[in-house]
């Protein structure tokens, strides 16, 4: 996605965190006012999430700046620093965040866990299925230090559930009452909660 601002000006690297702060946390504003400069992150965060709403269909925005602000979400962005002539584009982002959920295991037992969950996820159309989502998807694996099966999914999508499919063998996820959807594997080795 492009702007008519520089990209590279307020995301230093091809993958940054924003948390509730609004701050990138790897760069400090370069030749831009800390208004201006928080006021484009915030149109960028607000754009993006409008996007990934529309792209799920869903009537709802699930990321916004202002949602981000009073969360403790990590929403992380991915760019492409050499588009829009060198200002820069927004490739995808992905929202993680800690939910406390009741959890069934396969003996219908259910268990109160703190899982890392993936809330959003989205890849610019012009840019899906170029293997943007798995570089973004395995940067937070890193980050966030969890194993993709130890992870609890909103509402994935079809796009998604295959995405997760092709990159991680997900198949068989365990039945669940809540939107979230856990895989096999999703109790095996789990680390313990927060
Ligand atoms: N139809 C079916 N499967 C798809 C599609 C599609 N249009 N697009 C991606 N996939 C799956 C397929 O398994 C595909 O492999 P294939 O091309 O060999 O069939 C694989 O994803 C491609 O992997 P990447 O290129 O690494 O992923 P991509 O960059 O496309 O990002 C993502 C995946 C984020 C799901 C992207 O398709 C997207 O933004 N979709 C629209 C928004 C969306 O559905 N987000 C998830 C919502 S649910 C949630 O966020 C909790």
């Amino acid at each position: 996605m492009e702007f008519q601002f520089s990209i590279n000006n307020l995301f230093a690297e091809e993958f940054s965190l924003v948390d509730n702060k609004l701050v990138p946390r790897r760069k400090s504003p370069r030749g831009n006012s800390v208004s201006s400069y928080r006021e484009q992150l915030m149109k960028v965060i607000d754009k993006m999430g409008d996007a990934s709403a529309k792209a799920q269909g869903l009537n709802a925005t699930i990321t916004s700046a202002s949602k981000l602000q009073f969360s403790d979400h990590h929403l992380y962005f991915m760019i492409d620093a050499q588009a829009n002539n060198g200002l820069g584009a927004v490739v995808g982002m992905i929202k993680v965040g800690q939910k406390k959920l009741f959890v069934y295991d396969h003996n219908g037992i259910q268990h109160e866990c703190e899982p890392l969950c993936v809330l959003d996820f989205y890849v610019h159309e012009s840019r899906q299925r170029h293997g943007c989502g798995k570089k973004i998807f395995e940067h937070i694996l890193q980050v966030e230090n969890v194993k993709p099966q130890h992870l609890a999914i909103d509402r994935p999508s079809t796009k998604f559930s295959n995405f997760l499919k092709k990159h991680y063998k997900f198949r068989s996820s365990i039945p669940q009452v809540n939107n979230f959807v856990v895989f096999e594997g999703f109790f095996k080795d789990r680390p313990p909660d927060p």
